[in-house]
């Protein structure tokens, strides 16, 4: 009888620090990190967070020459289906607004326009995100966004179901 509880007890600890470890795993999936360079080109399309995120950090970085109101780059995030519109909208704000309307709602988050060499990191909340929402990130800078966009996944529709 005392064995028993002896080796319950140790099954808990393990079941413990296991489930610390997957949590960490977790931890690191919440950073991210994305280049620009001079061909208008991100190095990445698609980017994913575990939906165990409560935050995301992002880092951009412009990895070319050209400077920040000549070939800059930015990183904005929104609906899918909002990208075009704010595109659109940031074009008409100018580079001195970082090429995006002020206050709009539909950003989710962006950082600033950087140049080369140059770097930006943003921490922006998973709070308003959906789940397997259709997410996409894009470059505001005028003409950029048909080359510079990809898929923005914060887990996936299936994955939620599975928790429940
Ligand atoms: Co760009």
């Amino acid at each position: 009888m005392k064995i028993q509880i002896k080796s319950r007890t140790r099954l808990l600890a393990w079941a413990v620090a296991l489930a610390a470890c997957s949590g960490a795993a977790h931890a690191a999936n919440c950073q991210l990190n994305i280049e620009a360079n001079d061909m208008m080109q991100y190095n990445s399309r698609a980017l994913q967070v575990d939906p165990t995120c409560s935050a995301v950090e992002l880092t951009l970085k412009h990895v070319g020459k050209q400077e920040a109101h000549v070939l800059g780059h930015d990183w904005v995030l929104a609906r899918s289906s909002d990208v075009s519109a704010l595109a659109n909208a940031g074009m008409a704000a100018g580079f001195d607004h970082g090429y995006l309307p002020t206050g709009d709602h539909r950003i989710i988050a962006a950082t600033k326009i950087v140049g080369g060499g140059q770097a930006a990191t943003i921490s922006f909340s998973t709070a308003g995100l959906e789940p397997g929402g259709d997410y996409s990130f894009f470059c505001s800078y005028p003409g950029h966004m048909s080359l510079m966009r990809g898929r923005f996944q914060f887990g996936t529709k299936e994955r939620v179901a599975s928790n429940r």
